[in-house]
């Protein structure tokens, strides 16, 4: 008999605020992950882990950060963070305090990698050194455990010119070691509010949506797209093989580009 999968939800780029009905360019941020957590309720199983990608705070603020908690935590799902270039690790740390801290752990058959790609006083991303030499060894040492690693900023070009250049800065660096292991079967991010997937090698690289604003595919410079706010699910079977699918969420605002810019 097959065991069922473990389930994960990849909620990421919140941009949450101090102020809870602060607007990112006429997005409610707090009101929209409030609905998208109604939908995350509604899901049956319900997840066994959250994997929350980055950008959790437009702001930085402690405050941003209890929101984030007192919203999710309620679910009761074993909930696990990264940074974003938006985030500042250190309040993080001592605000999410319901949330587990752990940056590589085991879920039944399945080890999970959470990087740090972010370079400080930069949107761009890089992966320190150490981090590098971290992510190796963690891998040397679990090597037939299919693993899932995240980041929050995504490892390719997305094709959009504006957003290029705030991708991850030395993925060579990154492929070099995700070469060096074989179990490794997804690298998921978030940073460009899109769905986004690309195969390389035996690893599929997937981009998921924000829970806010979302932007344009394809443009070459700053724009918004017109997909509601999302999430993803990720089914991982015990034989390391996976499904995933990105859920969206219905919910309408006014968009203000007059506002504080991205
Ligand atoms: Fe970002």
């Amino acid at each position: 008999m097959i065991s069922p999968p473990l389930r994960i939800a990849q909620v990421t780029d919140l941009h949450l605020f101090a102020e809870s009905d602060q607007c990112l360019l006429g997005m409610p941020t707090l009101r929209s992950l409030n609905v998208l957590i109604t939908q995350l309720r509604q899901l049956a199983p319900q997840p066994d882990l959250l994997l929350l990608t980055g950008d959790l705070s437009q702001d930085g603020s402690a405050d941003s950060y209890h929101h984030v908690q007192r919203l999710l935590s309620p679910l009761g799902i074993a909930t696990y963070w990264l940074p974003g270039n938006h985030d500042r690790v250190e309040i993080m740390e001592r605000s999410l305090t319901q949330f587990h801290a752990d940056k590589s752990f085991r879920k039944r058959n399945w080890q999970f990698i959470l990087l740090n790609s972010q370079d400080p006083g930069c949107v761009h991303g890089r992966i320190s050194k150490e981090s590098l030499n971290w992510l190796d060894r963690q891998l040397a040492q679990n090597p037939n455990v299919p693993t899932l690693v995240s980041l929050h900023h995504p490892p390719f070009l997305v094709n959009s010119t504006w957003l290029d250049t705030s991708t991850l800065q030395n993925s060579p660096e990154l492929f070099k070691v995700l070469d060096r292991h074989a179990q490794v079967k997804l690298v998921v991010f978030g940073h460009i509010h899109q769905e986004f997937q690309h195969q390389r090698k035996a690893v599929t690289y997937l981009g998921t949506p924000s829970t806010c604003i979302q932007f344009a595919r394809a443009s070459d410079k700053f724009a918004l797209g017109e997909e509601e706010p999302g999430f993803r699910l990720l089914e991982l079977y015990s034989d390391g093989t996976w499904k995933s699918q990105v859920k969206r969420v219905e919910f309408s605002y006014q968009l203000d580009l007059a506002a504080t810019g991205y």
